[in-house]
């Protein structure tokens, strides 16, 4: 049986999972459990990357130890991949004791090999990113050229890894492989990326510790890229085990922004430990939401989770496949989602099989038979021609052109039904013609359901099932493919596949249909805070400035609309309740960092204050 082992970048912890990370993880699914179907062993990886500077200062600004947040924002990625029906065979954790080890083996070997040595680095750093940047990169205004934030200047001792000792090395690798990155545009940039020149990497920091030590100088800990990258071995038991069955990977999917390191250092850390190189790393675009960058400060990150709980799961998944051709960046509405349920999954696929079963129900008791002789079987070659195209399709990547051969075969099944009139052939009661169309569309059906599990399955397990054939999972592509291979099967219709959906503008919606999930309420931080000094501000008729203690190092000031509620000395010495993690925001020329919360009826204003006093920073949950 042939392997294919296919990867996800492994997510950081320092946030909840949106509609980018379903994106990836969807299309390898997708890719899983297409490889699946055409028969091989599929291994397929996803998991979290845990460590880094940018895990700690998150951690911190939520009172947390590292490992306590990792361990915390694991579960909402477990949870999705789980609501997703994603099909990974592992997750790995970058905190787990086999990556830890496997790591720690990786640097010594490099190390003893003379690829690693001791120096210092000097230059700029992306928290965010977690990412070197030199100067010409950065240009004049020196923030990062993939993000666009503030960079830190970093000068620490560190260890090196020779990546220029790979640059020759790497540039014949991509001369031969030609398809090792996908699309070609962004082979292109790599070539011209290592071509411009490789610089040796700073593997280790010294300013931090939430990281991996190195093993013989324990005052380091591994650069979390170093660290991330090598999940892919660690999952399948880093050079041991059930490794030499899995490795390479066949493809790493990735978004273009980690191109890089998965394209450039990645290969060469491999060349260095002299194991063989992926076959493909695979780059995708970037989501916009209506046109805008996805940014929390502009509040308008899509939660997968809010989105099937609106939708079916499989719309979710057509759209993101179909709407954007693999490689490039796309835009989200759900506006354009909702045109695409009613127009393709509703009208087109939906359409096919509901009308299909009735018939069969309605004109054969559900009872579908082989029939003696076939007389037309068009169906069944334009089955095999689009599954032609389906193959080439998905050996480069492309998932929205596969959808398109499958629907372009569900529009010819459809336009079949209207040609062939199965309800004539019933009133003048052509018996073996009509039994030989509905055999047909049966088996279209059983194609259909086949070819399009990888993308939507729960449809395809609706129409297996009202087909009367078994899970879906237990056949292979030639099953589906075979027009001729039932003998006989009790259909009926059950289910509807998708219902139509009107579009209602948010601000069309009453109040009470505007629902959260409950992880959007966690990421509203809660805290109780003492009030240590008020203070009206003089030209305004409401704000009162507030010195307030939340359990940091030193007080913060917090702007409040009071003024016509409370006087200054009545508010000091309260505990109140604040949003501690609100960005900050001017007031009267004064920044408040925070808000408090109380309510509201009209006219009467009151704060919202805890019971009895417990220490200023507590959290509210
Ligand atoms: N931890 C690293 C990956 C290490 S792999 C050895 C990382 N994590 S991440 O959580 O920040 O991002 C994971 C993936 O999400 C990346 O592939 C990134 O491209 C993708 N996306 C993040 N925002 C995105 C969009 N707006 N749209 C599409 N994908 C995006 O990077």
């Amino acid at each position: 049986m042939k392997k294919y082992y296919i990867t996800t970048p492994i997510y950081y912890v320092n946030d909840v999972p949106h509609i980018g990370h379903s994106y990836t993880t969807l299309a390898a699914d997708t890719l899983a459990r297409y490889k699946r179907l055409l028969g091989e062993k599929v291994f397929f990886l996803t998991g979290t990357d845990e460590h880094g500077q940018k895990i700690q200062k998150a951690a911190r600004s939520v009172n947390l130890t590292p490992q306590e947040l990792a361990d915390k924002v694991v579960e909402n990625f477990k949870r999705l991949w789980k609501k997703l029906d994603i099909t990974n065979d592992f997750f790995v954790r970058t905190t787990d004791d086999y990556h830890i080890k496997c790591v720690q083996e990786a640097f010594e070997y490099i190390y003893k090999k003379g690829d690693i040595y001791k120096g210092e680095y000097e230059g700029w750093y992306c928290i965010p990113c977690e990412s070197y940047y030199s100067e010409v990169e950065i240009g004049k205004d020196k923030v990062c050229p993939v993000c666009g934030r503030k960079l830190d200047l970093v000068k620490e001792e560190s260890y090196f890894f020779r990546l220029s000792a790979y640059e020759d090395k790497l540039l014949k690798f991509y001369e031969k492989h030609q398809d090792f990155v996908i699309p070609k545009t962004r082979y292109n940039e790599i070539i011209s990326f290592v071509k411009g020149g490789l610089k040796d990497l700073s593997i280790t920091r010294t300013s931090f510790d939430w990281g991996i030590p190195v093993p013989f100088d324990n005052k380091h800990v591994i650069y979390v890229w170093f660290d991330a990258l090598l999940n892919y071995l660690s999952a399948i038991g880093c050079k041991n085990g059930s490794f030499e069955e899995i490795w390479p990977a066949d493809v790493h999917f990735v978004g273009k922004d980690i191109l890089r390191f998965h394209a450039v250092y990645w290969p060469a850390f491999l060349m260095s430990l002299e194991l063989p190189l992926p076959k493909h790393v695979v780059a995708h675009g970037w989501w916009t939401v209506d046109g805008k960058k996805m940014s929390k400060s502009l509040g308008n990150v899509v939660d997968p989770n809010k989105m099937i709980q609106k939708y079916p799961k499989d719309a979710y998944r057509y759209f993101l496949l179909r709407n954007v051709p693999f490689g490039l960046d796309g835009d989200f509405s759900e506006k354009e989602l909702i045109e695409r349920i009613n127009s393709e999954l509703v009208n087109d696929f939906g359409n096919l099989v509901s009308r299909s079963l009735t018939m069969m129900e309605k004109y054969s008791d559900g009872l579908v038979n082989m029939p003696i002789t076939v007389e037309n079987d068009n169906l069944s070659k334009l089955a095999k021609s689009t599954y032609d195209k389906i193959l080439e399709h998905m050996n480069i990547f492309r998932f929205d052109e596969a959808l398109i051969d499958i629907f372009e075969y569900i529009r010819a099944v459809n336009k079949y039904i209207t040609e062939k009139e199965p309800w004539t052939l019933n009133k003048l009661r052509k018996t073996a013609q009509l039994n030989e169309v509905l055999y047909n569309l049966f088996s279209a059906l059983k194609f259909v359901a086949g070819i399009i599990s990888p993308f939507l399955p729960d449809s395809s397990e609706k129409i297996m099932n009202m087909l009367g054939l078994n899970d879906v999972g237990s056949y292979t592509a030639e099953f589906f493919l075979d027009f001729y291979n039932i003998e006989q099967s009790k259909v009926a219709k059950k289910d509807m596949l998708f219902e139509r959906i009107e579009y209602k503008n948010e601000g069309e919606k009453k109040e009470s249909e505007k629902k959260i999930p409950i992880d959007e309420f966690f990421n509203v931080d809660l805290k109780v805070a003492k009030i240590l000094e008020a203070e009206g501000i003089e030209k305004s008729r409401k704000l009162i400035k507030l010195k307030i203690d939340v359990g940091e190092e030193s007080p913060r000031t917090l702007v409040a609309g009071l003024k016509e509620h409370y006087k200054p000395e009545e508010l000091v010495g309260r505990y109140i309740i604040v949003v501690a993690n609100l960005k900050p925001a001017k007031l009267m020329g004064i920044e408040s960092n925070g808000m408090l919360l109380a309510a509201k009826d009209g006219e009467n204003l009151a704060l919202l204050t805890v019971e009895k006093p417990v220490k200023p920073g507590a959290k509210i949950s």
